[in-house]
């Protein structure tokens, strides 16, 4: 292992900052929630027995209790890894698929996560890395690591621009990211999955994405968690200006998947960014995603304002959002995830 440098120590520091911000209000996107204006079409003969409704997904070649996971958010530090076991504990209990947050700082710190493996037999689990790490030198050697230490069944590299662009220590040279996918994806030896963390990923950049490789992406979109709103909290006061247009930048989900879907083909798609409950995740269901993912939403359900962990809350949570789409299937006719008749009219 390579000694941490100044960056990795800041990193891992950070990370904790990082979870306190994402659970304040300080973190929430003021756009308004592109899902509100979604109405899903009601069926007042739906022939169906609502106990024959199947929510099962197949992801990752394992099947999920409902096309869901819990995207990347934690780990390296001591309550960050606290965190990532309790969630790998409740994700392997609910069959739901779980993402890390970059391992870029637990693989510099030699701070293995191989446990959530052992907690969480029987769910893909996704490591995480930047595109921006990724595309520096050593960085497909950090990529096979972060696959080893979790045995990680695909590897998420997060595209974070607007981030690294207000955060101080952020990185500000893109150059490459695109040309260091597309060896990643010819080089490990699992699936690579795209991500944004918040602004969206537009179709020109999806299609970019497939033509070097990448059969999986998620499009964390705008109106949840917004990472420049955290990292201008992060900012002294006298700095917030330069940044104050851009606090909501990004797209929102309603304007950017159905298009996807519509032109990209063999992609799996998953819809995040603000999922509030499991209506919304039918909505994004029925928009033409694949699955849905949620970060903070399921952070505010498992960890106490005082810090303490609570399983059973964030179980009862994930438990929830699968009744709930379990009603919205029911009341629109369906009786399985996949929309016959979504809003891209192809599924
Ligand atoms: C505390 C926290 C830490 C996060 N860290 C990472 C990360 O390390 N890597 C990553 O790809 N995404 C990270 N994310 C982004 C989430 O995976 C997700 O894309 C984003 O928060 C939007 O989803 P949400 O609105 O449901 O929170 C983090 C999110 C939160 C809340």
């Amino acid at each position: 292992m390579t000694k941490p440098t100044q960056k990795d120590l800041i990193s891992a520091n950070r990370k904790d900052i990082h979870i306190d911000l994402a659970k304040s209000d300080a973190s929430k996107s003021l756009r308004p929630h592109p899902l509100d204006l979604i109405t899903l079409p009601h069926n007042a003969l739906p022939e169906l027995d609502f106990s024959e409704i199947d929510t099962t997904y197949k992801f990752l070649n394992t099947r999920l209790a409902f096309p869901f996971m819990i995207t990347g958010m934690t780990g390296g530090t001591m309550r960050g890894d606290k965190l990532n076991l309790a969630f790998a504990e409740v994700a392997n209990q609910c069959k739901v698929a779980l993402g890390v947050g970059s391992q870029r700082s637990s693989i510099a710190h030699n701070r293995s996560q191989s446990e959530l493996r052992r907690l969480a037999p029987k769910i893909p689990l996704i490591g995480n890395i930047g595109g921006v790490q990724l595309a520096q030198k050593n960085g497909l050697d950090l990529a096979k690591a972060a696959i080893d230490d979790l045995e990680a069944d695909a590897l998420a590299i997060h595209l974070n621009p607007l981030q690294e662009i207000i955060q101080p220590e952020g990185d500000r040279n893109w150059r490459g990211v695109l040309n260091a996918i597309e060896k990643a994806v010819g080089n490990l030896p699992c699936p690579v999955l795209v991500k944004e963390v918040g602004a969206g990923i537009s179709l020109p950049v999806a299609k970019k994405l497939q033509n070097v490789g990448v059969n999986h992406i998620d499009v964390a979109c705008a109106a949840g968690t917004s990472w420049a709103r955290i990292e201008a909290e992060r900012l002294p006061e006298n700095k917030r200006n330069i940044y104050a247009p851009f606090l909501d930048w990004g797209h929102l989900i309603t304007d950017v998947l159905p298009e996807i879907r519509h032109s990209l083909k063999n992609v799996t798609l998953i819809g995040s960014g603000g999922l509030r409950d499991g209506l919304d995740l039918a909505k994004l269901l029925w928009l033409g995603c694949h699955m849905g993912g949620s970060a903070s939403f399921l952070l505010k359900a498992l960890e106490t304002e005082d810090l303490n962990i609570q399983q059973e809350h964030l179980q009862n949570s994930i438990e929830t959002l699968r009744e709930q789409l379990t009603i919205a299937l029911f009341l629109t006719g369906q009786r399985t995830p996949i929309f016959k008749n979504g809003a891209t009219g192809i599924l």
